[in-house]
């Protein structure tokens, strides 16, 4: 989604915003574009579709040490080059770049064009341009100015302004979008995910939602708007840069599929706890006497981290007796939730910045309620915002398309799971058999990765395919769901998931040679009566394509193709079918010649409502 990086006192900022920008773009965009100001006035450069279009229009040649930069993700107006930004006012006395959304655009643009002002895009941000050059032409400072105009404005948003009348100074101001500042050897830096900084800055301070800030080369001053002057203090920056490159792999998503093992070998390194077979979860900074204390739990996410959310309810249910329900985030904020004191609450989010999870964390919050994140950005939104956690350590995730942070979302769920289950009935010999299971699973997803030939085999059902099926039942219900969703994602065909019991409750009406279903089969007590509804398929003419760690013959007599994943630990069959099924969607979009990495219409971090 949208990314910002602004610089002051750097002897050539272009190159810097560039180089910023170039980190952001894993995040999804369409346009992008720089100003720069030379010591006089600010020069713009902006152009639709991939950032070398901008590129080629040589930006590193404009001269001057202040300067932003963006990334967009349309969401008013078209992605072209006139709705990208930076923005300028009308004068060309300020220019602004801004993530979110300015809700009351249409009320704030017609004030102005009351004042005479017109108005050259049909972007929300130009509007923020318009106000402040007024303001500033009446002679308030822009520090000032946006001060005053933040009230103003509903909505979201994350924004750096540059003003004609201030060449060294940037002002940025933080209301529910992610806005980092960077301290560097004499440059000021402010970007919305701080690994767009690393290499410039050495430490980084986080703006609070209601914050606006001052910078220069060698100062930074923050203003909050619901309490005056404030000092935030500055960490050493340690975002992991996601501008490693592929290591030789096609697409982004390959190498995060190949890395999943190890991926999934940091989430439970120093967790497991053999001897007592339960796992070691200090950073959720909740004691076993108070966690016993919980009747439930209640998990929120959006999209793949929604339906992770539904494998951990599954998880803790059948581990630690617990009743667990998984929402969809935006759903949940916007029902007025009744917020229960012995509920635990559970967040997660690889990027910690989703805008409708962290809206939700702040709900719970401000009902009173215990929140705990599971979360991959280290010093993201959500990971500030939580009374403890787990973090994934899965490693930087660049395609939009998620496998190792779904992956690691599970297993962190199931270390939860395990870990509450322990303080609840959970056997020790229970606890200690998934112990083993967890130092086993990099190796089962070794195995799995190990069979992409023989899934890329399948892959011609699926190509000529005009819509899928995936089916499971139990814990293989949310697996299918993924396994649709991820299909739909990358290879844009159409998929829908069902819980293989509703098949007859309608859905067979569609079954046809031309609609296979995907069938994600757990070698578990349902299996017969899984078996049993493959018959029903089959009875129709329906294609069957099944992911199983089974070895039941049955599979093969009624199927046209079986992908044999390895048999794990129960609790963990839906990390490795889930990996198998990230592979099927994934050589089926190769075969089919998709964007892998940047899906159309798709953004990394959904950082608006
Ligand atoms: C699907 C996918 C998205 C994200 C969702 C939440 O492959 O990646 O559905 O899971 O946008 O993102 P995070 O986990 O960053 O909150």
């Amino acid at each position: 989604m949208c990314g910002i990086i602004a610089v002051t006192g750097h002897a050539n900022a272009a190159q810097t915003l560039m180089a910023g920008l170039r980190r952001l773009a894993y995040r999804g965009y369409d346009s992008a574009g720089v100003a720069v100001h030379d010591g006089e006035s600010i020069a713009r450069l902006r152009a639709a579709g991939a950032l070398e279009n901008l590129a080629s229009l040589d930006p590193e040649s404009l001269s001057g040490q202040c300067g932003i930069g963006h990334t967009r993700w349309a969401t008013h107006g078209a992605p072209t080059a006139e709705n990208a930004h930076p923005h300028l006012s009308a004068d060309a006395a300020i220019a602004v770049v801004h993530n979110g959304i300015i809700e009351n655009a249409d009320a704030l643009r017609a004030e102005l064009q009351a004042e005479g002002m017109t108005f050259t895009s049909e972007t929300d941000t130009e509007v923020l341009a318009q106000a402040l050059s007024l303001a500033v032409s009446r002679g308030e400072a822009l520090f000032e100015a946006v001060l005053a105009l933040m009230p103003r404005v509903q909505g979201t948003y994350g924004l750096v302004a540059l003003d004609r009348a201030a060449p060294d100074q940037l002002v940025a101001a933080r209301l529910g979008s992610p806005v980092a500042l960077g301290i560097g050897g004499g440059c000021r830096l402010v970007a919305s995910d701080p690994a767009a900084m690393v290499g410039f800055a050495d430490d980084v301070l986080h703006l609070d939602d209601g914050d606006v800030a001052r910078l220069t080369p060698d100062s930074i001053a923050v203003r909050s708007l619901d309490t005056g002057e404030r000092t935030i203090e500055a960490t050493t920056l340690t975002a992991e840069v996601n501008d490693a490159g592929r290591d030789g792999h096609a697409h982004f998503m390959l190498k995060e599929l190949c890395e999943q093992p190890e991926a999934i070998a940091r989430t439970v390194s120093g967790r497991l706890d053999a001897r007592f077979g339960t796992a070691r979860l200090g950073g959720l900074n909740i004691q076993p006497r108070d966690l016993i204390a919980f009747r439930g739990v209640k998990l929120l996410g959006c999209g793949s981290a929604h339906i992770a959310a539904e494998c951990g309810a599954h998880l803790i249910e059948s581990l630690a007796r617990l009743p667990a329900s998984a929402e969809a985030a935006a759903e949940f904020r916007y029902r007025n939730p009744v917020i229960e004191r012995d509920l635990l609450y559970v967040v997660i989010s690889q990027s910690g910045e989703t805008y409708d999870t962290l809206a939700a964390c702040n709900e719970i919050k401000r009902k009173g309620g215990t929140v705990i994140g599971i979360n991959n950005v280290i010093g993201s939104s959500l990971a500030r915002a939580v009374d403890g956690g787990i973090y994934l350590h899965a490693g930087p995730e660049v395609s939009v398309a998620s496998t190792k942070a779904w992956s690691a979302m599970v297993c962190a769920l199931g270390l939860l799971a395990l870990y509450l289950g322990r303080v609840h009935d959970l056997s020790p010999s229970a606890g200690a058999s998934l112990v083993k299971g967890f130092e086993a699973l990099p190796e089962w997803l070794e195995q799995t990765y190990a069979l992409r030939p023989a899934i890329r085999e399948v892959t011609p059902l699926l190509t000529q395919a005009r819509s899928v099926f995936f089916i499971g039942r139990g814990n293989a219900a949310p697996v299918a769901r993924e396994g649709a969703l991820k299909l739909k994602e990358i290879a844009y065909i159409h998929a829908e998931a069902y819980p293989t019991s509703e098949l007859k409750h309608g859905p067979l009406a569609l079954i046809e040679p031309a609609v296979p279903t995907v069938v994600v089969l757990p070698d578990d007590e349902l299996l017969d009566k899984s078996i049993a509804s493959l018959a029903e398929i089959r009875a129709r003419d329906g294609k069957l394509i099944v992911v199983t760690d089974s070895d039941d013959t049955r599979i093969d007599a009624a199927a046209e193709a079986v992908i044999r994943l390895p048999k794990s630990h129960a609790a963990l069959t839906p990390i490795v079918l889930g990996m198998g099924l990230q592979l099927l969607a994934y050589e089926t979009a190769v075969a089919l010649g998709r964007e892998i990495d940047r899906p159309r219409n798709l953004a990394k971090s959904v950082t608006v409502e």
